[in-house]
C-alpha cells in the first residue's frame, strides 16, 4: 500500500500544500502573498489573514493536482515552527482539523529541518550522505548545521544579528526595491559589476553577522546621495552586484572554514537565499560535493514539509491535536 502524505506550510508569507506518495512529489502548490510588496517586509497580521483566505483553496488544488481523494490520505504534516505565530496557527489548526475529521495522524514538522531534508524527495537525483554539513540561508535564519541523521541536527554556527535574507530585503528597501528584494538584487547583479567596496564583518568561528554590512550600505548611500540625488537610480546594477558579491563571499568563506573544521565533504544548501544565481556559481569552487535545492524547493514550500512528514510517519513519530505552534522553534 502506498503512503500518501499531505503537507501544509504557512510559517511566513507563502500558503502552500503538497502531496507526496511514497516519497515522490505529486503536487506542490504555492501561493506567494503579494500584499507585503509595498511594505518592504511581511506584516504579520496581514499574513495571517491572507493564509485564512487561501488555505482551503491551496489544499484543494494540491489534492486535485495529485488526483487524490482526501480519504486516501495516510497523514497530514504541517509546519509547527519557527515562523510568525499567527501564520503558524492557521496551518496547524487546519492540519489538525483534517486529522480529526479523517481520523488520520497529524505530524508537526520543523521548518528549518525541512529546508535541509527536501533533498531527499524521491526524484531520481543522487542524495547527500550522512553526516553532512547544512547551510540554511533564509529570511529568518542563517545557520551552519551538522546533520547526523534525519532526526539529529547540531548547530555549529549562526548569525549573531540579521539573517542573510533579511539583509538582502533591508538593503533592497534602501535601494527602493519591492519586498522580497533578494530575487530582484540577484537579477540586477547580472547586469552590473562589483564597483563599490563594502566591509566584511570579522566574526570569530563559524558565526555570521550581517547588520554591519547593512549599516555600511546605508551610510555609503547617504554620502553619495548628498553629492548626487540620483545616485541609486544611476548605479542600481553596480550597487546590487557589489552587495551580492560581498554577501556571497561572506557565506563561502564560512562554508570553507566549516568544511575544514568538520572534515564533512557533503554540503547541503537550504532556504530562499540558496536560489541566488551568483552564489550557485561561486559554490562550484568549493572543495566539497554540493547539493543545491531545485528553485521551487529553495524558497518556502510544502513539499519539504510533506517529505519530513513521510520520514516521521515511517518511523512512527506522530504529533497530537494539542501540540502548539512554536514561533522560535530551534532546529
Ligand atoms: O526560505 P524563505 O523562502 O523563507 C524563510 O523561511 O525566511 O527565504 C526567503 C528569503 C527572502 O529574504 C528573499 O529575499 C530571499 O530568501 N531570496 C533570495 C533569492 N530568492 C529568495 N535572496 C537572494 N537571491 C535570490 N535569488
Ligand atoms: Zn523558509
Amino acid at each position: 500500500m502506498a503512503t500518501t502524505i499531505l503537507g501544509i506550510e504557512s510559517s511566513c508569507d507563502e500558503t502552500a500544500a503538497a502531496v507526496l506518495v511514497d516519497g515522490k512529489l505529486h503536487a506542490n502548490i504555492i501561493y506567494q502573498q503579494t500584499e507585503h510588496k509595498k511594505h518592504g517586509g511581511v506584516i504579520p497580521e496581514v499574513a495571517s489573514r491572507s493564509h485564512i483566505n487561501r488555505i482551503v483553496n491551496v489544499v484543494n488544488k494540491a489534492l486535485t493536482k495529485a488526483n487524490i481523494d482526501k480519504k486516501q490520505l495516510d497523514a497530514v504534516a504541517y509546519t509547527q515552527g519557527p515562523g510568525l505565530l499567527g501564520s503558524l496557527m492557521v496551518g496547524s489548526s487546519f492540519a489538525k482539523s483534517i486529522s480529526y475529521s479523517l481520523n488520520i495522524p497529524v505530524i508537526p514538522v520543523n521548518h528549518m529541518q525541512a529546508h535541509l531534508l527536501v533533498h531527499f524527495i524521491d526524484d531520481g537525483f543522487k542524495k547527500p550522505e550522512f553526516p553532512f554539513l547544512g547551510l540554511n540561508i533564509s529570511g529568518g535564519h542563517t545557520q551552519l548545521v551538522k546533520v547526523n541523521t534525519f532526526f539529529d541536527f547540531e548547530i555549529i554556527g549562526q548569525t549573531l544579528d540579521d539573517a542573510v535574507g533579511e539583509a538582502y530585503d533591508k538593503i533592497g528597501k534602501m535601494f527602493g526595491l519591492e519586498y522580497p528584494a533578494g530575487p530582484i538584487i540577484d537579477k540586477f547583479s547580472s547586469k552590473g559589476n562589483r564597483v563599490f567596496n563594502f566591509t566584511k564583518p570579522k566574526v570569530k568561528g563559524l558565526d555570521f553577522s550581517f547588520s554591519g554590512l547593512k549599516t555600511n550600505v546605508l551610510y555609503f548611500l547617504r554620502k553619495e546621495q548628498e553629492k548626487n540625488k540620483n545616485f541609486i537610480r544611476e548605479n542600481i546594477f553596480d550597487l546590487c552586484c557589489s552587495c551580492q558579491t560581498t554577501i556571497n563571499e561572506i557565506l563561502i568563506e564560512k562554508l570553507e572554514k566549516a568544511i575544514n573544521l568538520t572534515s564533512l565533504n557533503n554540503v547541503v544548501l537550504g532556504g530562499g537565499v540558496s536560489a541566488n544565481k551568483g552564489l550557485r556559481k561561486d559554490l562550484n569552487g568549493l572543495n566539497a560535493k554540493v547539493f543545491l535545492p531545485k528553485i521551487s524547493y529553495a524558497t518556502d514550500n510544502a513539499a519539504m514539509i510533506a517529505l519530513v512528514g513521510f520520514l516521521k510517519y515511517k518511523n512512527g513519530f506522530f504529533g497530537s491535536l494539542t501540540d502548539e505552534p512554536i514561533a522560535n522553534m530551534k532546529i
